[in-house]
């Protein structure tokens, strides 16, 4: 194994030593295997291949001030990808099983597990549940295949806390109004996929999108939450067509602690032009800044309204939530909340 370039490790593929496997057939989980492969076999009409049966999750592992190995708030993960194999109609790990792979999975690729004085390095965990069983008619399918894979990552776009520009897009939405935005699953990526490409040769970072059902509210990023900061106050959409992010919650919880006041509501697109700071927030963005957020009539449109946030720095507010969080992941303070998982 070559040693990674800590210092420059960006949010993309590497090979580790090992991912793992489990398939669930007549009622059961098979026993859990390590394989040094990671391309897989399986069948051709499968049905994540054809009707996208599957779903993901994000979280990661850190190394601390303290040498010990830290997962940040893994039952999270499970539970919400518990939930959308239900949306699947697909079965899924119990809690405990996924956490127990999570464990395992960093034990094994140890090695790719960034040192604690890498700023903003990480080991991302994926855990990946897929419908197997050969079938042709849409239907959920009855047997599924979860994996769990890791690699070192560093920060999502350019370097962490660097702040980005980013689009709404009026005329693109990522889910529908009673759809499947608040699932974790394949495809509202790749409904994503269209906007954010346009969006990318425009010069953007990310898409905002707008609530579905009457574009008048803000949702949410394609791969991350929103929030935005008013003096004293945090406040983030509520919505049903967005992904209930743990780091959200968690930034949440860590504002409420630090004496901020916390509003989740729907938040009009007009309230954008009062925000001091704006940002993206989620498990591999963890906070990124919102230096300009550009609205356009329609996205390949030359009109456009500019809000600009500070001075293309991350802002105090932020960046207070930022370092706190961060200090519980790398062990630098208490974690008054239990949000830790120990890999011993
Ligand atoms: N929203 C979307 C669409 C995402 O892909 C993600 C990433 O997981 C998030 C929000 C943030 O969620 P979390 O903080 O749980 O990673
Ligand atoms: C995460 O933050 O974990 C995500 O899943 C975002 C991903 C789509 C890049």
């Amino acid at each position: 194994m070559s040693t990674p370039d800590w210092s420059n490790l960006t949010f993309s593929y590497s090979k580790t030593n090992t991912i793992l496997r489990t398939v669930y057939k007549d009622g059961a989980w098979s026993p859990v295997e390590s394989l040094t492969d990671d391309n897989l076999k399986l069948s051709a009409f499968s049905g994540c291949l054809h009707y996208a049966i599957e779903c993901f999750e994000g979280l990661k592992a850190f190394r601390g001030k303290d040498g010990k190995v830290r997962i940040f708030r893994p039952e999270e993960n499970a539970k919400r990808l518990r939930r959308s194999a239900e949306y699947l109609g697909i079965e899924a790990p119990s809690v405990e099983m996924f956490v127990d792979m999570c464990k395992q999975v960093v034990k094994e690729n140890i090695d790719f597990l960034p040192p604690y004085e890498v700023t903003g390095a990480s080991m991302y965990i994926r855990p990946t549940l897929i419908g197997t069983n050969p079938q042709l008619g849409v239907q959920s399918s009855k047997e599924c295949t979860f994996l769990m894979l890791c690699a070192p990552v560093g920060a999502y776009v350019g370097g962490a806390l660097d702040a980005v520009d980013v689009v709404i897009a009026r005329n693109y939405d990522r889910a529908a109004p009673n759809g499947s935005g608040s699932f974790k699953v394949g495809g509202n990526y790749a409904c994503s996929l269209y906007s954010l490409n346009v969006a990318h040769r425009l010069g953007y970072k990310a898409v905002l999108y707008l609530d579905p059902r009457t574009r008048s509210h803000v949702d949410e990023f394609n791969s991350s939450n929103f929030f935005g900061i008013k003096g004293n106050t945090y406040v983030t959409p509520e919505s049903p067509s967005i992904l209930p992010s743990i780091t959200n919650k968690s930034l949440e919880t860590v504002a409420r602690h630090l004496g901020m006041e916390v509003e989740r509501r729907p938040v009009p697109v007009e309230e954008l032009a009062t925000f001091e700071e704006v940002g993206e927030c989620g498990t591999a963005v963890v906070i990124t800044p919102v230096h300009k957020l550009v609205d356009k009539p329609f996205l390949e449109s030359e009109e456009e309204t500019v809000y600009t946030y500070g001075d293309g720095k991350c802002g105090p507010k932020s960046l207070k939530l930022y370092n706190y969080i961060v200090s519980i992941q790398k062990g630098e303070i208490e974690d008054p909340f239990g949000w830790i998982t120990y890999v011993e």
